[in-house]
C-alpha cells in the first residue's frame, strides 16, 4: 500500500446483509449478527493505514419504516456491539460518535451513546462516525433549523457555515465512499459532504467484505484524478505548452 495519497476520510454503505441471509436460507437477523463482525476488521484496516475518520452507515432514517422485528434485532445487536467495542475504542484511541436522528432512537441506546461520546472525545487515533438513524435531508434540515434558531442574518450563510452545524463538523468530508452488495446509490448517506467523493462499488455482500477488499478499493482511489473541477494539473498539456510552439 502506498503510504501516499490515502484517504483521509472512508465512507461505507454497508449493504446486503439480509440478501447475505436469504441466499443461505437463514433468517435476515443472522446476515446483520454476520455484518457487524466485520466492522472490527474494517476499523483495524483503516487504522493500519492511516485513515482519520470512518463513517459507516448501519441504519437509515428510511430503514424505521423496515419490520418491527427486524428494527429491534438491530438496535440489539448496536447496543451489545457498542458495549463490547468501548474497551477497544479506549485502548486504540477511536473517538466515537453517532450522526443522525438521535430524537427517533430508544432513550437506552441514546444514553449509552452519549457516554460512549463522552468518554471517547478525547481519542485521537480515529474517529468513527457510526450513521445511525441517518438521512442526508433530514441532517441538512436540522442543520438549516439551527440556523435559522440562531436567527443567522441571510449572507451569513456560506458553505462552511452550514457545513459547521451538521452532525460531521469538523471532520472532512469523504474522500471515499464504499458500497457493498451491486447496488450503486447513495440512499441519502452523506449527501452534503460527498460533493466531490471517490466512489468504489463491489457486488460484495456486506458479511463477506474483507480487510483485503477494503485496502483494494482504497488502492484504487489511489489511481483516480480527482480534479475538483479544475483542469488536471498532470495533464494540463496548455500549461505545458501555453503557447503552442512546436517542441516546446
Ligand atoms: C444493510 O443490509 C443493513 C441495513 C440496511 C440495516 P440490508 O438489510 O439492507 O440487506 P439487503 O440489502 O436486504 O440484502
Ligand atoms: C442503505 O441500505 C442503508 C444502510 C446500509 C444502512 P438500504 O438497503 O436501506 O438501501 P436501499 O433501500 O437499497 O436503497
Ligand atoms: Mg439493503
Amino acid at each position: 500500500m502506498k503510504q501516499r495519497n490515502i484517504p483521509r476520510h472512508i465512507g461505507i454503505i454497508m449493504d446486503g446483509n439480509g440478501r447475505w441471509a436469504e441466499m443461505r436460507g437463514l433468517p435476515r437477523f443472522e446476515g446483520h449478527k454476520r455484518g457487524v463482525e466485520r466492522v472490527r476488521e474494517v476499523i483495524e484496516a483503516v487504522t493500519g493505514i492511516g485513515v482519520e475518520a470512518l463513517s459507516l452507515y448501519a441504519f437509515s432514517i428510511e430503514n424505521w419504516m423496515r419490520p418491527e422485528e427486524e428494527v429491534s434485532v438491530i438496535m440489539e445487536l448496536l447496543e451489545s456491539t457498542l458495549q463490547r467495542e468501548f474497551i477497544n475504542f479506549m485502548r486504540e484511541g477511536i473517538r466515537f460518535k453517532i450522526i443522525g436522528n438521535r430524537e427517533r432512537l430508544p432513550e437506552h441506546i441514546r444514553g449509552l451513546i452519549e457516554l460512549a461520546e463522552k468518554e471517547t472525545a478525547g481519542n485521537r487515533n480515529l474517529v468513527f462516525q457510526c450513521a445511525l438513524s441517518y438521512g442526508g435531508r433530514d441532517e441538512i434540515i436540522r442543520a438549516v433549523r439551527k440556523a435559522m434558531a440562531q436567527r443567522t442574518a441571510p449572507e451569513a450563510v456560506t458553505e462552511e457555515y452550514l457545513a459547521g452545524l451538521l452532525d460531521t463538523a469538523g471532520v472532512p468530508d469523504p474522500d471515499l465512499i464504499i458500497r457493498t452488495s451491486g447496488e450503486q446509490r447513495l440512499s441519502n448517506f452523506l449527501l452534503w459532504q460527498s460533493a466531490y467523493s471517490e466512489f468504489y462499488f463491489t457486488s460484495t455482500l456486506w458479511p463477506d467484505f474483507t480487510k483485503e477488499e477494503l485496502l483494494e478499493a482504497v488502492h484504487e482511489y489511489q489511481s483516480r484524478s480527482r480534479r475538483f473541477g479544475r483542469v488536471d494539473s498532470s495533464r494540463n498539456l496548455l500549461a505545458e505548452n501555453p503557447f503552442g510552439l512546436p517542441g516546446a
